[in-house]
């Protein structure tokens, strides 16, 4: 699956934006990645709530609400409300991450949760039972644009391998960095979901890119599934 992240395409034109990916099969966003920014969580301010809710009125593309705020046990719940498809939290600003998910998972969407790069994986396996997705940053959250930090991909390793084994029932979802010299050791580490910023709305033709990047996961993507 690739998520187009919106934070890089133009905040003045979204509708557009969004349906350019959302064209022929092949060169479609299986998922619109929206970044929600506090200022607070990161060193970034981006939209909130009001711009989900207009979003999704001009797409049925499924919303993936990526949220870098403070406070995520009072403001999630309102995405899902909203008919946000996925809502992700972090677990570094996450008090009550069980009651989160549970929380998001009664108002209709996928619970996700996300660690940052220099947060393990493994004090929040029993935590992550609760949830339908992980999301591995590989960048620090902030902004768009920054290097692949290759390190993450032990974390992803892993999780596909709790996964592999039953221990875990979600997806595997990789945010920042991803393009098409990146993507492939991400999918042969196991990612499920690819969220890409820069390289889709960066990009001459947004639809175009996600062709070229789907083309470069699917081979090894296919190999670790065998
Ligand atoms: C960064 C955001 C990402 C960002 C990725 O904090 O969470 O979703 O849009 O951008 P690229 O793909 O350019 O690294
Ligand atoms: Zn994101």
């Amino acid at each position: 699956m690739i998520a187009p992240s919106i934070l890089s395409a133009d905040f003045a034109r979204l509708a557009d934006e969004v349906s350019a990916v959302n064209g022929e099969p092949g060169r479609r966003a299986d998922w619109l990645h929206v970044d929600v920014m506090d200022a607070h969580f990161v060193p970034n301010l981006t939209l909130g709530l009001p711009v989900v809710e207009s979003l999704l009125k001009v797409t049925d593309i499924p919303m993936d609400c990526h949220l870098m705020i403070e406070d995520p046990d009072r403001w999630a719940v309102g995405y899902a409300e909203a008919g946000a498809h996925n809502v992700t939290v972090h677990v570094e600003a996450a008090k009550d991450p069980v009651a989160i998910a549970k929380d998001l998972r009664a108002a209709g969407a996928k619970a996700g949760l996300s660690i940052k790069p220099n947060t393990p994986l493994e004090p929040y396996v029993e935590v992550l039972k609760h949830y339908d997705t992980l999301l591995v940053m590989s960048v620090e959250p902030g902004f768009g644009g920054q290097k692949f930090i290759s390190d993450v991909l032990s974390k992803v390793k892993k999780a596909r391998n709790l996964v592999d084994t039953g221990h875990l029932n979600l997806l595997v979802e990789i945010d920042g960095g991803i393009n098409p010299d990146t993507i492939e050791q991400a999918a042969e580490a196991g990612v499920d979901c690819f969220v890409a910023g820069s390289a889709v709305y960066g990009a001459e033709d947004p639809a175009k890119a996600i062709e070229a990047l789907r083309a470069k996961a699917a081979p090894a993507f296919a190999k670790v599934r065998q």
